[in-house]
């Protein structure tokens, strides 16, 4: 088998579990066999089963809806009534991928008690197989009352853009000692229940002494290439997004080309050339 044949091959968790849902514990397996995977952000039914036809084994819908779906500056404002029924949508335009859903800010930060009923209403209303929450030490008890429930937690270290105004901006995190802090929240939340935890804007050697450290996948965002995962916001890889962080690889120019189509469209309803004899009815 040649290299290229190799690099590309799907491993046994991407494109490799067919005909049921992705779970927690096709994700254990895979860290166990030491085999990397793709997460992407999706928000809609039709782009989910792009995503979930091409194998892609986790989907999250991010609060980063709050800013690629309504346009708002921050992940703050978004609520879960918003991102209820992009969730929904989600998981009816899926069939195997493991659907992840975001607790938005202020639906979990209060209390345990605050952080289940926010949880089960995605769970119950929307379908999504598993949540997502920020922060280390201060969510323990909300991680451990979520996992004695039933659901299953994927915790999210480093960059936390729920709290960017505490941290002062979208910067790299855990330099120096705070990273010692950062692989001690890992492992407590890998006590507390949690399924996986996801490594935002951090150094790539502290990315990689937090994955040989966990038994539970790591999912790097800006992390580096020893994560066991990567995930990137579908608008950023595909070239949606105007100024891309520095983490961001664009595999297509999604702007570029609607931009060339639109005004194609444009040229041919006020030529007359749109719509042909082949797009009318007789
Ligand atoms: O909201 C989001 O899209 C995220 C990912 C960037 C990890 O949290």
């Amino acid at each position: 088998m040649s290299s290229s044949t190799s690099s590309t091959a799907p491993s046994a968790l991407y494109g490799g579990v067919s005909g049921r849902r992705v779970t927690v514990r096709d994700l254990a397996a895979a860290k166990e066999r030491g085999e990397r995977w793709p997460m992407v952000t999706a928000y809609d039914a039709m782009t989910a089963r792009v995503f979930d036809q091409a194998g892609i084994p986790v989907m999250l819908v991010g609060d980063s809806a709050a800013m690629v779906v309504y346009g708002y500056e921050s992940t703050l404002p978004v609520t879960v009534d918003d991102l209820l029924p992009l969730t929904a949508a989600v998981v009816r335009g899926s069939s195997r991928a493991l659907v992840v859903a975001d607790l938005p800010f202020g639906s979990y930060q209060g209390s345990p008690q605050q952080a289940l009923e926010s949880a089960a209403r995605f769970m119950k209303e929307a379908g999504a197989h598993a949540v997502k929450l920020e922060g280390g030490r201060r969510v323990l008890p909300q991680v451990e009352t979520l996992v004695s429930a039933g659901i299953p937690v994927m915790a999210h270290l480093g960059l936390t853009p729920q709290s960017v105004n505490v941290l002062g901006g979208y910067r790299v995190q855990g330099r120096g000692q705070s990273g010692d802090e950062l692989m001690s929240d890992a492992k407590d939340l890998e006590r507390a229940g949690a399924f996986s935890v996801v490594l935002e804007c951090v150094p790539a050697d502290l990315a990689q002494r937090v994955t040989t450290s966990l038994a539970i996948p790591t999912i790097g965002i800006g992390a580096g290439p020893s994560t066991d995962a990567q995930v990137l916001v579908w608008q950023d890889l595909m070239g949606l997004t105007p100024r891309p962080a520095k983490f961001v690889k664009q595999y297509a120019d999604l702007a570029g080309e609607m931009d060339r189509a639109v005004r194609e469209f444009a040229a041919d309803v006020t030529s007359g050339a749109f719509p042909a004899p082949e797009h009318s009815y007789s």
